[in-house]
């Protein structure tokens, strides 16, 4: 067990999947997983161990937002030695060319602040995923035929957001998407020598206005379960 993370020691597996949402850890445990078992719902924060295609397997909520993220990411690592940590989220588009539904591999994670900026200080750390993880879920998405993108995205600290200069300055700069936790996820991933990506659809845009309705959002999100397990095991 550790501080927020109920899960004997030996209940979570080195490959572990995190959606922000705990229902959705609970939906793609059941539908991907065989022998999915719920090993985590310390706050309802969810988490399931089972195994794909013979492989160990945990799907885990994060919660939103960098904070949240960094209490499990930190504790699967820590305390429970995950070694390849995938985030599979939703992000709002930042681009005319990326459409609701796309998904969008994160290569990189601009942020304003994160976790880390703390003691980071002066020093800009270039957040970035694990480039074997990232080309064989780029290679698995396009095996799939899923319409995809792969760059730069944003990582911010707020939804709702008061600082419409920050998106302009985003988007000129060729970033793909902006979501709430990827930022975090990668610098831990660097920090402790782990694996790690993020992987999102886009459920809304920003220069549209558009959102992807509820129904929507599952199959969508299926796509890029299968695409980050296929990525973690090749
Ligand atoms: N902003 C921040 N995070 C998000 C968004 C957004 O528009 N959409 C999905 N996650």
């Amino acid at each position: 067990m550790s501080i927020h993370i109920g899960a004997k020691s030996d209940q979570i597996a080195q490959t572990v999947l995190m959606p922000g949402d705990p229902y959705r850890a609970r939906w793609a445990a059941e539908t991907f997983l065989e022998g999915a078992t719920l090993i985590n719902d310390v706050r309802g924060m969810l988490g399931y161990t089972g195994s794909w295609k013979g492989h160990r397997v945990t799907i885990q909520g994060s919660g939103m937002g960098m904070p949240s993220l960094s209490i499990y990411a930190n504790e699967l690592i820590r305390d429970y030695d995950a070694q390849t940590l995938i985030r599979i989220g939703s992000c709002g588009g930042m681009q005319p060319h990326v459409a609701i539904r796309d998904v969008i591999i994160a290569m990189t994670a601009s942020t304003i602040t994160s976790p880390s900026s703390s003691f980071f200080k002066e020093f800009n750390f270039a957040a970035c995923a694990d480039y074997d993880l990232l080309s064989a879920a780029v290679a698995a998405a396009k095996a799939k035929g899923t319409k995809t993108h792969v760059g730069g995205i944003y990582s911010s600290d707020v939804f709702y957001a008061e600082r419409p200069d920050i998106d302009e300055q985003m988007t000129r700069h060729g970033i793909l998407g902006v979501e709430m936790e990827a930022a975090e996820l990668y610098t831990l991933a660097a920090r402790r020598n782990r694996r790690a990506l993020a992987i999102l659809t886009v459920s809304d845009h920003l220069q549209t206005g558009e959102a992807l309705p509820s129904e929507d959002r599952e199959r969508t999100f299926g796509d890029m379960v299968e695409i980050a397990l296929e990525a973690a095991f090749t």
